[in-house]
């Protein structure tokens, strides 16, 4: 049976560049609150054209971190027959994003598919390329975690907890069939618990409310996502180690066989206590969260491009990817690249 080997990589962020110290002009808060909460220092947020939308949207970014990937994977377009797309932020509310990459690559039909998994989406989707891989539905998958978070952000002081963590961006995986022994995906373990559903939630628009969205859902910020911000804190370590834990049983490795660890961009805070617990050292766990903030379904896409750029990702090392997120939902994927 094939195995799904990751054979490129590509991200794509905003150009635009929203530093802590930007924020106070919106809300109180300060550097020095998001730097020791978060180590969070940028973002990058979309400009609003004069037209009042973004000027990009999130399949063009997505669209723009895929072509990277398929030039670093050496394919043409073409070779592409299924699209996964992870993303809470669909630019519409129907249809789903992979549609609109499917066009923008000019796919020739490819199978489109969006992922509504939140920060574990691109765990989900590669766990789901995976499988399509391995049952022969699909021989080249392209894995996409994409968002737009700043236009649903309540950027006054009644936000923040929220707003100060956010960024956009994408990235991208090229995932293909590949018959070298042991290389590609070992393992993905997936789990939810959907008792927390609502404490972690963007509530409107709803398809329970006639019309979608009223005037008093606007004025109480129901447009707005919101969390219990130490909930998340709290379970997240936990759920994170025990998935590290649970996926390398699974494959059939040890914590001191990992080259590099790399974790959803939640919070700085997270990835440290995460690789203190799992006995790793510093450098085999990847952070960029102080330039990109959290860009939820992208952070792990976005981190293995730039940890591949950076030469911190080569072929034949042992790779786990874990995320925790809305849902909740978590999982992880053992990847020998
Ligand atoms: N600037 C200044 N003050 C703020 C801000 C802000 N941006 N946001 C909240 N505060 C205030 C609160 O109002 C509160 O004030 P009070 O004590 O007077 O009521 C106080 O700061 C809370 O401070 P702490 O308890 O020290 O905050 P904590 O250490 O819990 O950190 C944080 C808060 C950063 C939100 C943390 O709980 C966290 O990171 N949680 C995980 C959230 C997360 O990652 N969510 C993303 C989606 S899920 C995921 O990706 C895993």
């Amino acid at each position: 049976m094939p195995r799904a080997a990751i054979i490129g990589t590509g991200f794509h962020v905003p150009e635009r560049v929203v530093t802590n110290e930007d924020l106070t002009a919106w809300m109180d808060t300060s550097d020095e609150w998001i730097t020791q909460r978060s180590g969070i220092k940028e973002r990058r947020w979309l400009e609003i054209g004069p037209d009042g939308r973004t000027v990009e949207s999130g399949a063009e970014m997505g669209a723009r971190a895929a072509r990277m990937a398929i030039e670093d994977a050496g394919i043409e377009p073409a070779d592409i027959d299924q699209i996964i797309y992870a993303t809470l932020n669909p630019d519409v509310f129907f249809p789903g994003n992979g549609v609109f990459i499917e066009d923008l690559l000019g796919l020739k039909t490819a199978g489109a598919m969006d992922i509504r998994n939140q920060c574990t989406g691109f765990v989900y989707g590669l766990a789901a390329a995976d499988g399509f891989i391995q049952a022969g539905i699909a021989r080249t998958v392209l894995v996409i975690g994409g968002e737009i978070q700043s236009t649903a952000l309540d950027l006054s002081t009644r936000g923040r907890e929220m707003a100060v963590l956010f960024g956009d961006g994408a990235g991208a995986a090229v995932v293909q069939a590949s018959d070298e022994p042991g290389r590609g995906v070992l393992a993905s373990v997936l789990h939810s618990q959907g008792r927390f559903a609502l404490d972690l939630m963007l509530r409107s628009p709803e398809a329970v409310v006639p019309g979608r969205i009223t005037p008093e859902h606007l004025a109480q910020g129901q447009h707005h996502p919101t969390m219990d911000g130490s909930l998340v804190f709290k379970h997240a370590i936990r759920r994170f180690c025990e998935a590290i834990d649970e996926v390398l049983e699974k494959g059939g490795a040890a914590i001191g066989d990992v080259d590099l660890l790399v974790p959803h961009q939640a919070n700085q805070r997270i990835t440290e206590a995460v690789g203190s617990r799992m006995g790793l050292a510093p450098e085999k766990v990847f952070s960029n969260i102080a330039k990109y903030g959290n860009t939820t379904a992208a952070t792990i896409p976005i981190a293995l491009a730039e940890a591949v750029r950076e030469g911190r990702l080569r072929r034949g090392h042992l790779v786990v990817t874990v995320a925790f997120g809305s849902g909740f939902t978590w999982g992880a994927n053992l990847i020998r690249w």
